[in-house]
């Protein structure tokens, strides 16, 4: 059985350290590309060295051209800028998007019947730029959002009660922003309800937490974001359409209809698979919870209308 393969574009602080993680889990060769020379070569031979090592036996190349991810199964798009201090997410929009033109462009003719998981922010425009880019059908576009949301609600909960992060589950779904929704009904340690562990002002406390969890952390880095969390969350999403393991996890899936959402993309819970976002699944809100989503969904089509294509 040949090995997959897997481009990462942006070879910065979440590319690289994807990149890192898929190597280690041997998911496939992994190639990086930048726009940047060299910083996609040098990081790619260090991690090559790092093998011996770690005793994995992916291959890992860096590259500045298009030719060199052609036949990728997936990939992985982190390229932009990221979020300094003060900057809300939808500041990246206009940089962003000009870039993501050029990276899916450059990709799609290469690789075809590729898969794009989008990391690159403001997350739920970006995606629904990189699928109008594409041409790709809309099971083959999708992008980091709960995975990531919810580890960090995850790993706060875990905190709170003094358990084992692998007991904890975790649900957050709308756009990754601010606004996103975690929902504690459907937060549970080993199936027991978290309302039934947590007091509900601490309780409070920690979705309030997870809303602005990217935010907490660009306000220690000072000169960038998160990207371990973000990488490890990428590489969850990955190994499940890779090994098509058909894992619901919450990511921005194209809706048409369902949660009553049509024609965008928003974080919802998905099963992904090696078709992609093969089929999302709805779960029932109760009014507070619609209303938060539907909050968050506006907030999503408000940045997707000033996009000109
Ligand atoms: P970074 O600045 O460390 O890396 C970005 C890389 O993209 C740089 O190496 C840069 O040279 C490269 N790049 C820029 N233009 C390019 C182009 N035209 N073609 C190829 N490469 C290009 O940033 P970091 O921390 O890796 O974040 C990347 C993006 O991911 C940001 O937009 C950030 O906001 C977003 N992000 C999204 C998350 C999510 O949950 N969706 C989580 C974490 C980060
Ligand atoms: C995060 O949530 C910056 O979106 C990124 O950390």
């Amino acid at each position: 059985m040949s090995r997959k393969k897997i481009t990462v574009v942006g070879a910065g602080h979440v590319g690289a350290t994807a990149a890192m993680w898929l190597a280690l889990k041997e998911l496939g060769d992994v190639v990086m590309l930048d726009i940047v020379e060299g910083v996609p070569q040098g990081k790619s031979l260090d991690l090559m060295e790092a093998a011996p090592v770690e005793g994995f036996d992916s291959k890992v190349t860096g590259t500045n051209d298009y030719k060199d991810t052609a036949g990728s199964d997936l990939v992985v798009i982190t390229a932009g800028i990221p979020r300094k201090p003060g900057m809300s997410r939808a500041d990246l929009i206009n940089t962003n998007t000009g870039i993501l033109k050029s990276v899916v462009e450059g990709i799609v003719k290469h690789s075809p019947k590729t898969i794009l998981l989008i990391v690159t922010n403001p997350l739920d425009v970006m995606v629904y730029a990189a699928w109008k880019y594409s041409g790709l059908p809309s099971a083959r576009v999708m992008g980091l959002s709960g995975a990531l949301d919810g580890a960090r609600l995850r790993a706060f909960i875990a905190m709170e009660l003094g358990v084992s992060v692998e007991d904890v589950h975790a649900m957050v779904i709308g756009g990754h922003a601010d606004e996103m929704v975690p929902l504690k009904r459907y937060s549970t340690v080993s199936g027991i309800p978290v309302t039934q562990l947590i007091p509900a002002d601490r309780l409070d406390a920690i979705m309030a937490r997870t809303k602005k969890a990217g935010g907490e952390i660009v306000g220690l880095l000072k000169t960038g974001s998160a990207y371990y969390a973000p990488s490890a969350a990428v590489v969850e999403m990955a190994e499940a359409i890779l090994k098509d393991k058909k894992r619901v996890i919450p990511c921005a899936s194209y809706c048409d209809g369902q949660y009553g959402v049509k024609g965008m993309f928003i974080g919802v819970p998905t099963v992904l698979g090696s078709l992609g976002a093969e089929k999302i699944l709805e779960i029932e809100l109760d009014a507070a919870e619609r209303a938060a989503f539907e909050a968050s969904v506006a907030a999503v089509r408000g940045l997707i209308n000033e996009l000109k294509f």
